[in-house]
């Protein structure tokens, strides 16, 4: 069985902690998009990690991990990131595979997307500030470097003296700094040793895997709604973030995915700019005052709202959703009333489906279906059937209004705080 895990959602729907329950059912998990702009979160016990580029499944013993190809790299952030596993003793030789055809993010990518959020001032992304956007354009412009590159001493300097004399010339114009070459040139190839022994074939890699019938998941980063071409553009990240991305993204094609399981909170959560038809001041405010809905990559204060119908019915559409795995039930759990976006009002017509421009989706009123509460702790539960009555008819709403069946539901951020329905 090969599993896709999306996120449904904005990204941050808890897809680190599903993942992680996941993979006790799983020998392989592969990240397959996005970079260290994610922010997955595991709690084990009284450990806590948060996992931006390497596979959550690292830290089930004996797992593999594969970054695979259609990842963004910045080998700064995941050598300090395997070193701060390793600190707290996982062991990760012979565990992780990193694709070799994986694109680098260089210095000049984070300070072009630092430069370019300060010049759209109050039109900008709201991005992570790590680089994405500009790491994937190089790609598409096919001026990107790679791993390969990397582990290639001379042909890395090489071609990173070019690039960084281009795109110095960019930082100037934009009113950034420039880089040095020299200094870029130490500090990678410095990386590029510790990454070396990871560095390999993946995709001949994993086909060798499945030929051993190997069960391969694949860990989603960030959500339907920032993918590039089905999300909130511009209010996006740069890579697909839904199912298709997994293909392209790893080498692994379609006819050998198994099922898709969509993750999604039981409330709506957004961080960074653009539109997001049920944000709530009151959602927001009681679940910051809980402590809860920080950025686990920029710490921000993620935007809070109530459950999207309309946004996850066109998630379960284009990522072929056939399981939900629902978290953060808990948060609701004090609520007398709870409600759900079953549609759109916008400009007179009544829509199932998100538009696709931006403008129109901002004139897009939420119409709610209200259900009471159930004004219960959730979070001890462990069986469907013994959540409050009221929780029962929420979560079956949600599944049935997104169009998919209920198959996880998660009532806590610990591992154990999970059930199967
Ligand atoms: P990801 O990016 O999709 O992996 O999600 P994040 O880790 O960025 O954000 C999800 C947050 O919710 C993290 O702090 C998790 O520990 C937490 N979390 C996940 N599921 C639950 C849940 O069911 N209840 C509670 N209280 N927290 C949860
Ligand atoms: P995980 O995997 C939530 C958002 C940023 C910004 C937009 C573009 O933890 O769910 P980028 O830095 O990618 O160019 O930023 O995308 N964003 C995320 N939001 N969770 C994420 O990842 C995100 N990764 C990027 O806030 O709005
Ligand atoms: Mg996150």
């Amino acid at each position: 069985m090969n599993t896709i895990l999306v996120g449904a959602q904005w990204g941050d729907e808890g897809k680190g902690k599903i993942i992680d329950v996941l993979t006790e059912e799983a020998d392989i998990v592969v990240r397959s998009q996005g970079g260290n702009n994610a922010g997955h979160t595991v709690e084990v016990g009284t450990e806590k990690f948060v996992l931006h580029l390497i596979p959550s499944g690292i830290l089930r013993a004996g797992k593999k991990c594969v970054i695979a190809n259609g990842v963004v790299i910045d080998p700064v952030a995941l050598v300090t990131e395997i070193e701060g596993l390793e600190k707290r003793g996982i062991k990760l030789a012979g565990r992780l595979l990193i694709s070799e055809t994986a694109h680098l993010v260089l210095p000049y990518h984070r300070r072009i997307d630092e430069a370019r959020e300060l010049r759209k001032g109050r039109n900008k992304i709201g991005t992570t500030k790590r680089g994405i956007g500009p790491a994937y354009g190089d790609k598409a412009a096919r001026t990107g470097l790679r791993l390969i590159d990397l582990v290639q001493p001379k042909t890395f300097s090489t071609k990173l003296k070019a690039r960084i004399e281009e795109n110095n010339a960019i930082l100037e114009s934009l009113g950034g700094e420039p880089l040095s070459f020299k200094e870029v040139e130490k500090t990678y190839l410095d990386a590029a040793k510790k990454l070396r022994p990871f560095i390999t074939n993946t995709v001949v890699w994993l086909h060798a895997q499945l030929e051993k019938k190997k069960r391969i998941l694949f860990e989603g980063a960030q959500g339907t709604f920032l993918d590039i071409d089905f999300g909130t553009y511009p209010f996006v990240t740069s890579s697909n973030t839904t199912a298709g991305g997994s293909c392209t993204g790893s080498g692994i094609p379609p006819h050998r995915m198994d099922r898709v399981v969509g993750v999604m909170k039981a409330y709506t959560t957004r961080v960074g700019e653009g539109p997001l038809p049920t944000e709530n001041a009151e959602v927001s405010d009681m679940l910051h005052a809980m402590g809860r809905e920080f950025g686990a990559t920029t710490g921000r204060a993620r935007r809070c709202g109530w459950f999207d119908a309309v946004a996850t019915r066109y998630a379960r559409m284009v990522n072929g959703i056939d399981e939900l795995a629902i978290t953060n039930l808990d948060g609701l759990d004090t609520l007398k009333q709870v409600q759900i976006c079953v549609a759109y009002e916008c400009r007179g017509k009544r829509l199932l489906f998100p538009p696709n421009d931006v403008e129109e989706l901002l004139h897009c009123r939420p119409i709610y279906r209200k259900f009471a509460g159930w004004q219960k702790s959730t979070m001890d539960v462990r069986q469907f059937k013994k959540l409050p009555p009221n929780a029962q008819k929420y979560l079956k709403a949600l599944a049935e209004l997104t169009g998919a069946k209920l198959s996880i539901v998660s009532v806590g951020p610990q591992r154990a705080q999970t059930f199967d329905v």
